[in-house]
């Protein structure tokens, strides 16, 4: 095989992984969330929070970038305008096991505006055409890109349309496009997050007019029925918080998007699905206070584990109040799920 089939083959592999994607988010998609979310969903494609090239080239690598066994298929996002950077990261990322690397297009906060890179590229597809070439160069996993409608007042289709089409003309096939535009200037990434307004057209009708790309819809989505819609026009979809936030929603993304993949069916949406996830997790994370981390920053990714659900103050509050201290994390999981299950004998009040 030549490394173009290569390339293909890998991409449409992943392109079944792709249906449904967790998103990029920095201080919340690392290495532990990610195993809690592979411990919810097998398929789900997921990514790990933002890196800068510069950080993966001359970073604590085994911090950065070092994954779990379970994570894949996992894309490793990147930020970085430099080709010659940005390829040389890419590398660095494939060697690490990555099954995909991500430009980012989209980050909008000042730190990355001044660093030239994120969502101030929408302004400049010629530079985001030379990273993509010099990482296609530099890799035989697919080079990827997560970008915006479009920044500021410029923000016509055409113009995303026109950026698109020059960054697939460097050999980028797959696109992620969060459906909103970013104000660079005068909004917070939190507000950049919610205020500009959510257009979905915009993607559907990219889609449309070049069908041969692939093409991701993220923002905003809230439902499993929102999930089925999108995936009518366009390949695949995306979910930040509401995954992150919601874990029980994720937990469905199984059965609901990949029921069609030969393992047997995973629903992990219900209070004692969700235990066996939490009672796993906690291994987990026992494995690493062992190892001298502290359990909370671990156990802060299960803390809305029960979101919406009876008890889910109470778990919440147990695992706050007492993770910090916490040196039996399995016991410390145990006497919180208490409050959201029933356990087998216990006496019904
Ligand atoms: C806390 C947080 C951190 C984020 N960090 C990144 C990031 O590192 N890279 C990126 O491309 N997008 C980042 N995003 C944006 C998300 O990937 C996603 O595009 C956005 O939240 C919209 O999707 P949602 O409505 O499903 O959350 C972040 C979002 C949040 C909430």
């Amino acid at each position: 095989m030549n490394d173009s089939t290569l390339i293909a083959a890998e991409q449409s592999n992943l392109d079944v992984h792709r249906r449904f994607a967790v998103a990029p988010m920095m201080e919340l998609s690392d290495r532990h969330f990610r195993y809690l979310a592979r411990l919810l969903s097998r398929h789900s494609l997921l990514y790990t929070e933002m890196l800068t090239s510069k950080a993966i080239i001359h970073g604590d690598r085994e911090y950065l970038l070092g994954t779990n066994d379970v994570d894949h298929p996992v894309v490793l996002q990147i930020g970085g305008s430099d080709p010659a950077e940005m390829a040389e990261a890419a590398f660095i990322g494939q060697s690490w096991g990555y099954d995909e690397v991500n430009i980012n297009v989209g980050c909008p906060s000042d730190r990355v505006q001044s660093g030239r890179f994120g969502a101030c590229l929408m302004a400049e597809p010629q530079t985001v055409a030379d990273c993509v070439r010099a990482m296609q160069n530099a890799v035989s996993i697919p080079v990827s890109v997560k970008c915006r409608l479009g920044i500021d007042r410029d923000d016509s289709y055409e113009a995303l349309e026109q950026f698109v089409r020059q960054v697939a003309d460097a050999g980028c096939s797959v696109f992620i496009v969060h459906a909103r535009k970013a104000w660079l200037d005068g909004l917070s990434p939190k507000e950049n997050r919610t205020i500009p307004p959510l257009r979905y057209p915009y993607v559907y009708r990219l889609k449309e007019a070049l069908p041969e790309l692939h093409i991701t819809i993220n923002g905003g989505i809230e439902t499993w029925d929102d999930v089925q819609t999108h995936l009518r026009y366009v390949d695949g979809v995306m979910s930040g918080r509401k995954a992150y936030y919601t874990p029980g929603f994720l937990g469905r993304a199984d059965q609901t998007v990949f029921s069609d993949l030969p393992d047997p069916l995973h629903d992990i949406s219900d209070a004692a699905a969700l235990a066996v996830v939490a009672r796993q997790y906690a291994q987990y994370v026992q494995s690493w206070v062992d190892k001298g981390i502290r359990a909370t920053a671990l156990t802060r990714h299960i803390i809305a584990l029960y979101h919406d659900m009876p008890g889910a103050r109470l778990w919440r509050r147990h695992l706050s109040e007492n993770a910090t201290r916490c040196s039996d994390v399995p016991q410390l999981v145990e006497d919180a799920l208490q409050h959201v299950i029933k356990l087998p004998g216990a006496q019904s009040a």
